[in-house]
């Protein structure tokens, strides 16, 4: 699950299907799209409607409040929720003869991006919230609730985080033994082809101290993984407890120490920002899962500098030459974007080079989409549809190869895996790698939460089977 593979995620809980009896709590059926960050926000919008009496269902029909947490990466993700829209406005159309209620809100980063042109697109939406004002969420529904329509687009001068209350223990634990959590928000990095910068604002970095009470909250509740997420991640920084200046490698440190907390991740990081602390903490933490999400969009110099990435292909590769040195085991994963304006065969080739070099344990290939607003968008060259069909097939069948050969060369070798959840055949349990990968069990492996040692004995398409070591 990288910041970019999750196009639809829903959030919910218990499935019922009865109709709602009168008096009943409320409820609410969140969709998200997007990245882990967009998965996070849904959890924290779902815990503040929570503490407003309503309840979390993933059967929309049952919904009093359907709220969209959208992403804008792409033309076609944004363009997804109009549809997702469509169908919902049938829903509400139908509702209003039967005199039950159904609001519809649009929150994340379409919402930030597009603002009221949301409500003239789809006017049966009632409420347009952007990432950064989820914690103005409760107040939002009472002025929608009154009749009126609302759009709350405001960057908070206020930090959201210290008003979005926090999940019941029980909430966490149903949630699983894996947890994200936000530490970084937005990026000032403005490469020409993304959104993100306008959506998500600058950047900004969550205090340690609240970053370590919410941690400890989440080990309490029997949480054994966390991954720290933000745009970029690794431009985190901070006040120490000590009052010196903090990296992401000295956060880690310090959450290793939190009893119960046994792995830790952290996406998505950019090149410019893995600092040597960092590297270290790679070297020096065995809690650190040995498996780094590192974009680097092209092999090209030439389309690297159109992008704005600030760093060569060179530069990239001796930094991933050192962080193998730290840690020898290191699974490395990517983004690739092909079709950049102005991107010729010889450029295309040097991105196929750059992967080959590196070779991922996966990675993410994407074409090209101009995104209104940024610089991208208005350069020349623009590649054509079909050239760009042609090299993302080229780009993921190199990728295919490596990430097959990756786990093909698990067979027979011993690692740790985190025992995640019930499988889906009887008689099964499915782990977690260091690696990502889902690892299939025997359900008497170990208990939910367990860290265990198991042999892998065969692989499937993306996924590993193991027995006990
Ligand atoms: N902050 C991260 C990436 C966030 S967006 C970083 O700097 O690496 C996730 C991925 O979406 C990007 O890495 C990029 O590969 C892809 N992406 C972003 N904008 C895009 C666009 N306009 N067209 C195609 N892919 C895009
Ligand atoms: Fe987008 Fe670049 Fe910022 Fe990543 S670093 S979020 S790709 S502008
Ligand atoms: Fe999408 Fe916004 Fe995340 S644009 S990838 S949901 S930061």
């Amino acid at each position: 699950m990288e910041l970019s593979t999750i196009e639809s995620h829903d959030i919910g809980t218990a499935p019922e299907h009865q109709p709602v009896p009168a008096g009943a709590a409320k409820k609410v059926f969140v969709k998200t799209y997007g990245c882990q960050m967009n998965v996070y926000d849904s959890q924290r919008m779902t815990d503040a409607l929570a503490a407003e009496g309503y309840v979390a269902t993933d059967a929309v029909e049952d919904a009093d409040l359907v709220l969209l947490n959208t992403c804008h990466i792409r033309e076609k993700a944004a363009e997804k929720v109009y549809s997702e829209l469509g169908r919902i406005r049938d829903m509400k159309a139908e509702r209003a003869e039967t005199g039950r209620e159904l609001l519809i809100g649009v929150a994340g980063c379409v919402a930030q991006a597009e603002g009221a042109e949301i409500i003239r697109r789809a006017p049966a939406v009632d409420l347009v919230i952007g990432p950064q004002t989820y914690h103005r969420l409760p107040d939002v529904l009472a002025r929608v609730r009154g009749g009126q329509k609302i759009v709350e687009t405001d960057y908070a001068i206020e930090d959201k985080f210290e008003h979005l209350p926090q999940p019941k223990r029980a909430e966490v634990a149903k949630r699983g033994v894996t947890a994200f959590l936000t530490v970084q928000e937005g990026c000032d990095k403005f490469c020409t082809f993304c959104v993100v910068p306008y959506t998500r604002g600058s950047e900004v970095s969550r205090p340690v101290a609240q970053i370590v009470a919410e941690a400890e909250r989440l080990a309490e509740a029997g949480v054994r993984e966390v991954t720290l997420l933000g745009q970029n991640v690794n431009a985190w920084h901070g006040e120490g407890e000590n009052g010196g200046e903090w990296g992401l490698g000295r956060l880690l440190l310090r959450l290793a120490k939190i009893p119960g907390l046994a792995r830790l991740r952290y996406t998505t990081s950019h090149p410019r920002d893995m600092d040597d602390e960092l590297i270290a903490a790679h070297r020096d933490l065995p809690a650190l899962m040995p498996y780094l999400h590192l974009p680097v969009q092209s092999g090209s110099d030439r389309i690297l500098k159109a992008m704005n990435r600030r760093h060569t292909a060179r530069d990239y590769l001796t930094l991933i030459d050192r962080i193998r040195a730290a840690r020898g085991d290191i699974a490395m994963s990517g983004d690739f974007i092909v079709g950049f304006p102005g991107e010729t065969d010889a450029d295309f080739e040097a991105t196929l080079k750059l992967v080959r070099n590196v070779s991922y344990a996966s990675a993410f290939t994407f074409k090209y989409s101009p995104r209104p607003g940024t610089p991208g968008a208005e350069m020349d060259g623009h590649v054509s549809e079909a050239v760009k069909d042609e090299r993302l097939q080229r780009l993921q069948a190199l990728v295919n190869e490596q990430q097959q050969g990756f786990i093909a060369g698990m067979v027979g070798r011993t690692i740790s895996t985190l025992i995640e959840k019930p499988g889906r055949r009887p008689g099964q349990k499915v782990g977690r790698s260091p690696w990502l990968q889902p690892v299939i069990v025997d359900d008497k492996a170990g208990g939910i939460g367990d860290i265990i040692d198991v042999r892998i004995t065969k692989t499937g398409p993306n996924s590993l089977f193991a027995e006990l070591a």
